[in-house]
């Protein structure tokens, strides 16, 4: 039995060969302080966050998509591969994706994360591939298919052409980086002290990138008040944040612009015909499939569930394993050299 993983600075995805998605859970460990004892992994450590006495800690341990800090993402990942590895998934082999632009370090803390479980072999495959399979997309033929990928902590963006990148950047920018800004942007403006929790809910309220932001929405945002320190809300406008966001949202589009015009002309046909094609959470923001296409003269997409093309993409590479370790000469084998 396979398995395959998606290792996301916000969300962990698992996947089993044949059954399809069955983990989606936050990114969070939480631990006592003291002895270094897991207490909770996932959506349940997910609510803790920012309510955590001194002993405890709960913490997202992936930053930008790699691992910040090791130990914590091997407990995270044993725990929630324990949920699903029923008695039948023995010393599974596993495919993994990872962003374009890792280190060879990086890349070796993923596949230990990962092995510390007990697995055959891991396999690693960059994301933006994945992406694009899970998106439905072919990326095997002799054509330009562009995709971008955009998370919480990264946002990548390919050229693939014959099962390989072509062109590609990623950038260790995202939803993330909204988040930030807004709980900034609502302590300066308002006094207001905010999680990093209730900014997230707030940029997928009413955040949007359009031009005529719906003012007649509000997202009631509540926090401590700076000074005084008792609680307190302000009802915010997707106006107000649109302003908040533009500027990380347009570090992105310069990404993907820059891999349009550092690509062979001839893919960059291809993609001018089919357009590209949105994955990622963030992909859902509002008005952001317009500002790439307002921005890059290229239709923009946004593919069926895009938070989950990323892992439906690496359940798609399982097939490609037994290739792989059949060592059959396929140049066009989009899965990578596993250590
Ligand atoms: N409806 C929505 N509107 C706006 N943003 C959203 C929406 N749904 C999810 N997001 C944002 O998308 C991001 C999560 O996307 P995704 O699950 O693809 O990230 P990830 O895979 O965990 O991160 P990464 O790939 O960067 O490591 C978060 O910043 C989240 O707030
Ligand atoms: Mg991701």
């Amino acid at each position: 039995m396979d398995i395959a993983l998606d290792l996301g600075s916000s969300r962990t995805r698992l996947f089993i060969d044949k059954k399809g998605k069955v983990l989606d859970e936050a990114s969070v460990a939480a631990y006592n302080v003291m002895s270094n004892k897991i207490i909770a992994v996932g959506d349940e450590a997910y609510a803790m966050l920012g309510k955590t006495p001194d002993s405890i800690s709960a913490e997202y341990p992936l930053a930008s998509g790699v691992i910040a800090q090791s130990a914590l993402v091997e407990d995270m990942v044993h725990i929630l591969m324990k949920h699903i590895c029923t008695s039948k998934i023995i010393m599974p082999r596993v495919v993994a994706s990872i962003p374009g632009d890792v280190t060879e370090v990086e890349k070796r803390a993923v596949v230990n994360a990962i092995s510390a479980f007990g697995v055959r072999r891991v396999y690693l495959i960059e994301n933006t591939k994945v992406a694009a399979m899970g998106a439905g997309l072919n990326i095997m033929g002799p054509h330009g298919t562009m995709v971008a990928n955009l998370g919480a902590g990264t946002s990548s963006a390919a050229i693939l052409s014959l099962g390989g990148i072509a062109e590609s950047k990623s950038i260790k920018v995202g939803g993330n980086k909204m988040d930030d800004e807004i709980v900034k942007y609502i302590r300066h403006k308002y006094s207001l002290v905010i999680g990093h929790p209730m900014a997230e809910r707030c940029k997928i309220a009413i955040g949007t990138l359009s031009d005529e932001p719906d003012d007649e929405k509000t997202f009631r945002v509540k926090g401590r008040d700076a000074i005084g320190g008792l609680p307190r809300f302000v009802d915010v406008k997707p106006g107000e944040i649109r302003d908040v966001i533009i500027e990380t949202a347009t570090e992105i589009v310069t990404a993907i612009k820059d891999v349009i015009e550092n690509a062979p002309p001839e893919l960059v046909g291809d993609i001018f015909e089919d357009g590209i094609t949105l994955t990622g959470g963030l992909a859902k923001l509002d008005g952001f499939a317009k500002l790439i296409a307002d921005n890059t003269g290229i239709r923009v997409t946004v593919a069926k569930t895009p938070e989950d093309s990323v892992i439906l993409g690496c359940g798609e590479a399982i097939q490609y394993i037994a290739e792989v370790e059949k060592n059959a000469k396929n140049d066009i084998n989009p899965l990578m050299a596993a250590y």
